[in-house]
């Protein structure tokens, strides 16, 4: 029987400190849910202490989460504690992450604390987690460069006060592969209550080297791996969920452990995650990237129509990446549509919600005569981004765009129940369809990305685009889809005009 590996997401806290990856509470609400759905063991859903927009996001996901634990962080002081302890009230099962940092640089420069005042509020910490829960995990930060003898004295002292996941952060991302995986041995066997924790790591990905530290840390011991989809986090992220989850499964024959996830929801949580937060994947991504199993070599074209194991090792269908056949078209009906979404895993609560989908569904047909998977998922989507939508909505565009003309757009705007009309000229049509678009918001901001992918491929394609917008340090991130790229432009820009005047935006997650 081999071990169960914990899968520790921490996508919508630590892959949240990625620069320009700030997420709404609802969004954060729509990826936890696609995170329960893949099976993750524990969400990190945020710092609730960082500001009332994280607390309530933490609060929103405990509340709706019931099949995964739901994790808060707080530092190793009582009022972090006890907000992350608030926050976790609603869980079914909810746990505090607490952590001080114990390298000498840390200490020394950043805490100005001696090792003893360090282990003294570790272990108050940990006793005061104790009284919220009885799920605490304790981390010392910066544990990759800190001293073995130090990292042995604090862990023991936590587990005895109650701690019971250790988790060994490479918060730098300064270690290499062989020698963290001898730093978690080294622990496992010389710490004498190692047995009344599970071992975890959380490495960052400075020299691209956290999910291969991670893996070794793995092989040595530890039993829960922090990570995230599409490697998001801080600097250069952290260990990518997709490739750790699938490097084991895909080697049994080498670990000892396996986890519970249901792989085939990777590449959704993959396109949601990078949809909200406007971080495209890479092509060449390992697992979600768009071509991690195409074959472009005659050779190998060749061999995997004669046997697929000769060049795959894994199945794509397992990590999700759909056949994207072909489903629908101007004639199916409501039943089919219904049916295709089911099977989609997308359901909805309400008839009406499904009365709406269906109708945009027939406009999009009119415009686009195949639709596929990918073209019903966007347009789910689409609409739940248009729902968030509290002060603005669009109602109606024109553009001109003609060769040896200024591009020049119309727009009606909703704003707050009532139509207001702008005008103006542009360098291009998605700079005249936004300048209008400014002249009734007049928001003050500053556009800091415009990014446009296509949904599927061929002309017809939907166009899917993300706008991120600054406004005095808070960063917002904004969707839309529509055949027509301008209006999908337009649709992202609007929706990020939406964030930013709503209250619960934060400055940075990171206190
Ligand atoms: O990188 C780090 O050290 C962290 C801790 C809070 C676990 O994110
Ligand atoms: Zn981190």
């Amino acid at each position: 029987m081999s071990d169960k590996l914990i899968i520790f997401d921490t996508t919508l806290r630590d892959g949240e400190q990625s620069p320009g990856a700030s997420m709404t509470k609802e969004e954060k609400v729509r990826i936890a849910k696609a995170l329960e759905k893949m099976r993750v063991d524990v969400i990190e859903a945020g710092f609730p202490i960082a500001s009332q927009g994280d607390f309530e996001a933490v609060q929103a996901v405990a509340n709706v989460v019931k099949d995964s634990t739901v994790c808060g962080l707080a530092r190793a002081l009582d009022k972090d504690i006890d907000r992350a302890g608030e926050a976790l009230k609603g869980a079914n099962s909810g746990r505090i992450h607490t952590f001080i940092a114990t390298s000498p640089i840390h200490m020394e420069m950043k805490l100005r604390m001696t090792p003893d005042q360090v282990v003294e509020q570790a272990v108050k910490a940990v006793k005061r987690a104790c009284q919220f829960t009885d799920n605490v995990e304790f981390s010392p930060e910066d544990a990759g460069r800190s001293e073995l003898d130090f990292l042995c004295r604090v862990i023991e002292a936590v587990i005895d006060a109650g701690a019971n996941t250790i988790n060994i952060p490479d918060t730098v991302g300064y270690n290499v592969p062989e020698q963290f995986g001898v730093l978690i041995r080294n622990l496992i066997e010389r710490i004498p209550n190692s047995d009344k924790a599970v071992f975890s790591v959380h490495c960052h990905n400075d020299l691209g080297l956290a999910v291969a530290n991670s893996l070794s840390a793995v092989m040595n011991g530890a039993r829960q791996v922090e990570c995230t989809i599409n490697g998001l986090g801080e600097r250069a992220g952290n260990a990518s969920l997709e490739e750790v989850v699938m490097a084991v499964r895909t080697r049994q024959d080498l670990f000892p452990c396996d986890t519970s996830l249901d792989t085939t929801q990777i590449v959704p949580a993959s396109r949601l995650v990078s949809g909200i937060t406007g971080f495209p994947v890479q092509p060449n991504k390992a697992i979600v990237g768009a071509n991690a199993f195409a074959h472009e070599s005659g050779i190998h074209q060749d061999g995997v129509l004669k046997s697929r194991e000769t060049y795959e090792i894994m199945r794509a269908e397992d990590v999700g990446w759909s056949t994207n056949r072909m489903v629908l078209g101007k004639h199916s009906g409501r039943n089919a549509f219904r049916t295709r979404l089911q099977e989609l895993g997308i359901t909805f609560d309400a008839e009406e919600e499904l009365n709406a989908a269906f109708a945009r569904f027939k406009d999009l047909a009119d415009k686009k005569h195949e639709i596929y998977d990918d073209d019903l998922q966007a347009l789910v989507t689409d609409a739940s981004i248009e729902a968030e939508n509290e002060h603005v909505n669009l109602v109606a565009l024109k553009v001109c765009s003609e060769t040896g003309e200024t591009p020049d757009a119309k727009v009606t705007l909703r704003v707050d129940g009532e139509e207001k009309q702008g005008h103006s000229e542009g360098g291009g049509p998605v700079d005249a369809a936004f300048k209008a678009i400014e002249t009734i918001i007049n928001s003050g901001s500053d556009l800091q990305l415009y990014s446009v992918n296509n949904i599927t491929s061929g002309t017809d394609s939907q166009g899917e685009v993300t706008v991120r917008l600054e406004k005095g340090g808070r960063i917002v991130n904004g969707q839309g889809a529509d055949t027509d790229i301008v209006i999908a432009s337009a649709k992202a820009y609007i929706n990020a005009l939406n964030k930013i005047m709503a209250a619960d935006v934060r400055a940075h997650p990171q206190l």
